[in-house]
């Protein structure tokens, strides 16, 4: 059997296969599928200072290859998570990569202040939701510059910052992010889209605009990986649409040392473990010792 494990920064991953943030939660009721352990990692669902209802009105719906959301980042608030669910997921003997957004910088920090008093090893730090109002500050690059720079100077923990891919050029977006002091870059979050309701003649989301993820933004987020692996030096943890163990080769080979799974889990909970056996599978097929001797080995054409 190959070797499946890769690094970020000292972080060891038994394996590349990471379930994305706001899929199953905090994971409890995911245990009931399989051991967690199991998996590379697991993102915990978009955390803010305070509890949020999230969005009012409907928020997810299911479209052709995918799905359209707008839960506008619910959850319990920091203090929970960091009391209620935190000890729970680092029992699991699986990377918690604990997921934070704030409104504005001062948010962000009081999150990190508090979970410097804690064993969390990793912040994927979240600049990038699509579904609150205003525009993230993940969307320029002075955004990403100023709050990775803040939170760097905060913590020594490892610092993932998520990507939008609702940007004119993701590379710079990540260029600023790495120069800021973040040790890896996660991407991509969800994709700006919208759906009418034609007999009420009003969109759907109250948001009137909601986010996409799911199978049909695979080739879209793998061509936005191999846009950021060329840009910058740190790692990338792929994510979007990624549903075989096919899909999480090609983000590999694109230059992600993780491949986040989201969207597919609806469908299939298994879906992350048979990633992860597709992976294996496909190496010991082709002689590959090691996963990590075909990160970033695609060679593009000539042009
Ligand atoms: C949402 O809660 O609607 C999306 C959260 C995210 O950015 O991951």
């Amino acid at each position: 059997m190959a070797n499946l494990k890769v690094n970020i920064k000292d972080v060891e991953f038994k394996n590349p296969v990471i379930v994305t943030s706001g899929v199953i939660g905090y994971g409890r009721e995911y245990e009931e599928f399989f051991d967690l352990s199991k998996l590379g990692g697991l993102a915990t669902k978009g955390t803010t200072l305070h509890k949020r209802n999230g969005n009012p009105g409907k928020r997810i719906v299911e479209v052709p290859s995918g799905l359209l959301f707008s839960v506008g980042l619910q959850n319990p608030g920091i203090d929970y998570y960091i009391a209620s669910e935190l000890p729970n997921l680092l029992s699991k003997g699986t990377n918690i990569l604990s997921n934070i957004a704030g409104n504005d910088e001062a948010e962000y920090c009081k999150i990190v202040e508090k979970l410097n008093e804690t064993d969390a090893p990793i912040i994927e730090l979240n600049i990038s939701c699509p579904n609150t109002s205003g525009a993230p500050l993940g969307t320029s690059c002075e955004g990403t510059e100023r709050i990775t720079k803040i939170i760097r100077e905060m913590t020594d923990k490892t610092l993932i910052v998520k990507l939008s891919p609702n940007v004119a050029d993701i590379g710079e977006i990540a260029k600023a992010a790495e120069s800021s002091g973040a040790d890896a870059v996660s991407l991509i979050n969800s994709i700006h889209a919208m759906k009418i309701d034609i007999n009420t003649r009003r969109p759907f989301f109250h948001n009137n605009v909601g986010a996409y993820s799911g199978e049909a933004i695979f080739p879209i987020a793998l061509r936005m990986v191999w846009e950021v692996a060329n840009a910058v030096n740190i790692p990338i943890l792929g994510i979007g649409g990624v549903t075989t163990g096919e899909e999480a080769i090609q983000m590999i080979m694109a230059g992600a040392t993780c491949v986040e799974v989201g969207a597919a889990i609806f469908r299939n909970p298994y879906a992350p473990l048979q990633i992860i056996d597709e992976i294996n599978a496909w190496l010991d097929a082709k002689g590959i010792q090691d996963i990590n001797e075909i990160r970033g080995v695609v060679q593009p054409w000539e042009r």
